[in-house]
């Protein structure tokens, strides 16, 4: 299939070079001049266990394009895929404004033809919608100036272009320093829309992940595929990163208690994390949860409760807890 995919940071990149690895031909789109000239000479701009060898090799059998150009990518794919970054703003909001830049851009470029618009990014809960909304307004500014320069009738060219796209929302979990291994052996894969045209799209799309045909083990059974409403697709990435991190302030939460009434946390966590209920991942007590996702994630999903006027305390004692984890590591130098 033709893919294009808008953003080359950690999951752009990465989500490309693999597409183009089980042989979809993938435009990846950056507006980076640098690094989109370090790409195109086969080097990748991140250290990622390998991605050179994934890229390199898609590159020199045509499947991987690298360019600075949204219009040509936009034109070539099928799937585009929007995958920049949304980092947190001061008040703990995503900053949605390159999500908002590169959906405006993808309408400005739609020509006619079907296309499937993947949201990749981490975004508010809600976003499939206001996606959709930008989109348009792109799709309008440009036919304005159509209309501005004698053109076909802006409202007409409008509804028939806005009748040919569907946005999907695809978020991802992979882990920086595991990105590839993530990407070919997912625990599962969220499709979240309502048009059955753009979900059977992805499905075909993700077919050699799905079967593992790429995977470390090909003898597991078939990747799940959870299929459901924008929202929910969207929430499920939130929710799945709030609880690792309450999962993490849990057990050390647990560990302080222990240092107390003297009890040793591994065996604790040991003990607790071979309950197939609770599972032993995520149960080291140490400094804490941080990185580039759980901190704004988590903070993002507190804000959007918040403005549906719901105060959600235990997510707030997560944070809270994690705040309080560092000065007491700290403590103990
Ligand atoms: N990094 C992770 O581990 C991870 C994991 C899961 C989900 N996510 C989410 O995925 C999204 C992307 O994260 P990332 O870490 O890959 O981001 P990143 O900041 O590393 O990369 C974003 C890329 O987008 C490019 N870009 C920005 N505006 C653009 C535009 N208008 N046109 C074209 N390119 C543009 C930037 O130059 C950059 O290369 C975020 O929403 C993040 O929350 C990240």
């Amino acid at each position: 299939m033709r893919v294009c995919v808008i953003g080359t940071g950690y999951v752009g990149l990465v989500t490309g070079a693999c597409l183009a690895h089980i042989g979809h031909h993938v435009i990846c789109v950056d507006n980076n001049e640098e690094k989109v000239k370090l790409m195109k000479s086969g080097q990748s701009p991140i250290y990622e266990p390998g991605l050179s060898e994934i890229m390199q090799a898609a590159s020199e059998a045509g499947k991987l394009e690298f360019t600075s150009d949204l219009a040509a990518g936009v034109e070539h794919g099928e799937i585009l895929f929007i995958a920049v970054g949304t980092p947190a703003l001061p008040n703990g909001d995503s900053d949605t404004r390159y999500v908002e830049a590169v959906a405006r851009g993808i309408g400005a470029n739609l020509k006619g033809g079907y296309k499937v618009i993947v949201n990749k990014s981490t975004v508010p809960i809600g976003s499939g919608d206001w996606v959709r909304m930008i989109v348009l307004d792109g799709v309008a500014e440009r036919q304005m100036s159509l209309v501005g320069a004698g053109g076909v009738s802006g409202e007409e060219a409008t509804a028939k272009i806005a009748a040919e796209f569907d946005v999907v929302s695809n978020p991802e979990f992979l882990r920086e320093g595991s990105a590839v291994y993530d990407t070919f052996n997912p625990d599962r894969i969220v499709l979240g829309s309502n048009s059955k045209r753009g979900i059977e799209m992805m499905q075909e799309l993700y077919t050699p992940i799905v079967e593992r045909q790429f995977a470390e083990d090909k003898s597991l059974p078939n990747v799940p595929v959870v299929v459901t409403d924008v929202n929910s697709a969207e929430m499920i990435k939130y929710a799945a990163n709030a609880f690792l991190a309450t999962k993490i302030s849990f057990i050390n939460e647990v560990a302080n208690i222990c240092d107390r009434v003297g009890g040793d946390i591994t065996q604790v966590a040991k003990g607790i994390g071979l309950d197939s209920r609770i599972g032993n991942k995520f149960l080291q007590a140490g400094i804490g949860w941080g990185g580039s996702c759980f901190p704004k994630d988590v903070l993002a999903l507190i804000h959007t409760a918040d403005d549906y006027g719901y105060e959600a305390q235990l997510l707030k004692s997560t944070v809270s807890v994690n705040e309080r984890q560092r000065a007491i590591a700290i403590e103990k130098l």
